[in-house]
């Protein structure tokens, strides 16, 4: 009986092959899993999926802001933000002779008048009996629009029933 066991390797050389293989093996094996996994993304030359566009368009947030350039029209304000903005100083506590917010009673003879002559009297300012309504509340950058929207607001909240006014037709492209 030989106490010698009995093994596969019989030479050095094979010992080394052995050693050289269970290094080489395994790292081919996690080599293939790798690509394996990662082997859906990784596209072959001529695919256009890598170039600058369409990575862009993949990193491309969800949805987009578009500001109008100084020579495109501006987005308009609505009109409680001009009526805050611009209306509010006067009209809010009824100061200087503005007839205030709310007052039906102080605006039902004004409504009367008619939406477009409210709207002209609120942009290009109105000289009464009570007081100075300054042209735009005094903002002139604000567009007409805009300030007849801000009586709009005004007017409904004070007994009146007006529709807002749409935004104008976009200039036509040159
Ligand atoms: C500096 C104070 C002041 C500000 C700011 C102001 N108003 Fe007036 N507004 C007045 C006064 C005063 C009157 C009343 C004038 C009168 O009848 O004698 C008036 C009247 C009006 C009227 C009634 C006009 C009519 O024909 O009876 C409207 C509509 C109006 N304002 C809209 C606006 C709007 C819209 C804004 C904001 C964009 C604004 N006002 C900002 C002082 C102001």
């Amino acid at each position: 009986m030989s106490e010698q066991h009995d093994s596969p390797i019989k030479t050095p050389q094979q010992l080394v092959w052995i050693v050289v293989l269970s290094f080489v093996v395994p790292i081919f094996v996690i080599v293939l899993l790798v690509k394996y996994v990662v082997g859906a993304k990784v596209t072959g030359a001529g695919s256009d999926a890598m170039t600058p566009e369409a990575i862009a368009e993949r990193l491309r947030p969800v949805g987009t802001v578009s500001l109008a350039g100084a020579s495109g029209p501006r987005a308009l304000q609505s009109g409680e933000a001009v009526y805050t903005l611009a209306c509010t100083a006067c009209h809010g506590a009824g100061i200087a002779g503005a007839p205030k917010t709310g007052d039906a009673a102080a605006w039902a003879p004004r409504i009367k008048q008619g939406y477009d002559t409210l709207v002209k009297h609120a942009v290009e300012g109105f000289k009464g009996s009570a007081g100075v309504m300054p042209a735009k509340g005094g903002n002139a950058d604000l567009d007409p629009v805009e300030v007849a929207r801000a009586v709009v607001y005004m007017v409904n909240k004070s007994g009146g029933s007006l529709k807002e006014p749409e935004a104008p037709a976009p200039a036509p492209a040159k």
